[in-house]
């Protein structure tokens, strides 16, 4: 997940793109698009427990989160067209997320197709990857499920679909993710090459042409920056008066101008799918799986086929 271009070019197109790609109110924009791609991975997940032997089981949970990401992804490449084709012939788009960047008089067209095209490549596998290991981590802890439930009943009444404001009502399922990805940050290493002066850091002298590597992995499981850093622990993550962790101990999405550009829309696709799902499913583990460990596959991947039991909860009543 890397833009080919180097230097300044590089640094003048990532402002112009973080302007509007990391912006909260702009990824809201999505969430129509998103949640039709939801409801269809949820027929999928009805369809593949009904083929199963317990009625309730979702084999190779991965592969199944590769395929709604991806879709998730083309759904977007659509829409954003869709834009583009009505920015092109000066038409209306109020609010519409890369407006400002589709109209943008100081970049040519190719940049902003050629960054469009990359970045929509990118992240399929981190976004599915850590829908996995938050199901996964979830299934192995019914008093984490349970909070998360009660976080998404609050705000979601009967049978209907979270808009993205909602889900900002929802700190509990925030929380599970920042915890999923402190634990199994699926970009576990990050670098830079300090390529033009030489640098002093922290009394350090460091030539140039130096690279640094940070392991986003080992700093979010050191005891000193995490307690029990091995526990899946969400509350951590709340905002209620207690003393929150240092913000810098879990950066999973990098930090800075070349931080990950796709990451509002990361979230957005996980707090909408984990919403929905947690919603209409308890999840539980198979014993048959055992101890999940992680592997580094280019992202944070597990170490088996992962399959998991949806045991569908009872229909509320409500209004
Ligand atoms: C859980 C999901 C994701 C995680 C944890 C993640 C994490 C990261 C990290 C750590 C970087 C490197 C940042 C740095 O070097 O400082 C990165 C770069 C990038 N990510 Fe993501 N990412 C995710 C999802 C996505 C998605 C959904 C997209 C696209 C829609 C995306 C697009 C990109 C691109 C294009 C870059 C390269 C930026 C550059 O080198 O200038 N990512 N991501």
């Amino acid at each position: 997940m890397f833009f080919n271009r180097e230097g300044e070019k590089w640094y003048k197109l990532r402002r112009v793109l973080n302007k509007r790609m990391l912006h909260p109110k702009d990824s809201v924009q999505y969430g129509d698009v998103v949640n039709a791609v939801v409801t269809d991975f949820i027929k999928r997940i009805y369809y593949l427990r009904e083929m199963s032997p317990t009625g309730d089981l979702v084999p190779n949970l991965t592969n199944e989160l590769y395929r709604f990401s991806l879709e998730a992804r083309k759904m977007i490449d659509m829409k954003m067209k869709a834009i583009q084709r009505r920015v092109d012939a000066n038409q209306e788009v109020a609010g519409e997320y890369l407006t400002y960047l589709l109209s943008n008089v100081k970049m040519s067209s190719k940049d902003v197709y050629g960054s469009i095209s990359e970045l929509l490549l990118a992240g399929v596998d981190s976004t599915s990857n850590t829908m996995m290991w938050a199901l996964y981590l979830l299934s192995r802890d019914p008093e984490a499920q349970e909070a998360l439930y009660q976080d998404v009943t609050r705000v979601l009444k009967g049978d209907t679909v979270p808009t993205a404001q909602e889900v900002n009502n929802m700190p509990y399922l925030k929380a599970v993710i920042k915890e999923t990805l402190r634990m199994y940050p699926v970009v576990p290493m990050n670098s830079r090459l300090i390529s033009e002066n030489d640098v002093v850091i922290g009394g350090h002298f460091f030539p140039k042409k130096t690279t640094f590597s940070m392991s986003h992995y080992a700093i979010s499981r050191d005891e000193k920056v995490f307690p029990e850093a091995w526990k899946f622990k969400p509350d951590r993550w709340l905002r209620d008066g207690r003393t929150r962790p240092n913000p810098f101990g879990s950066i999973p999405f990098g930090f800075g101008v070349r931080g990950c550009v796709g990451r509002r829309i990361a979230e957005l696709e996980m707090h909408l799918a984990l919403a929905r799902l947690i919603k209409l499913f308890e999840i539980r583990p198979d014993p048959t799986v055992g101890e999940v460990q992680s592997v580094y596959r280019s992202v944070l991947a597990p170490d088996r086929q992962v399959n998991l039991h949806f045991v569908e909860r009872p229909k509320t009543h409500e209004a």
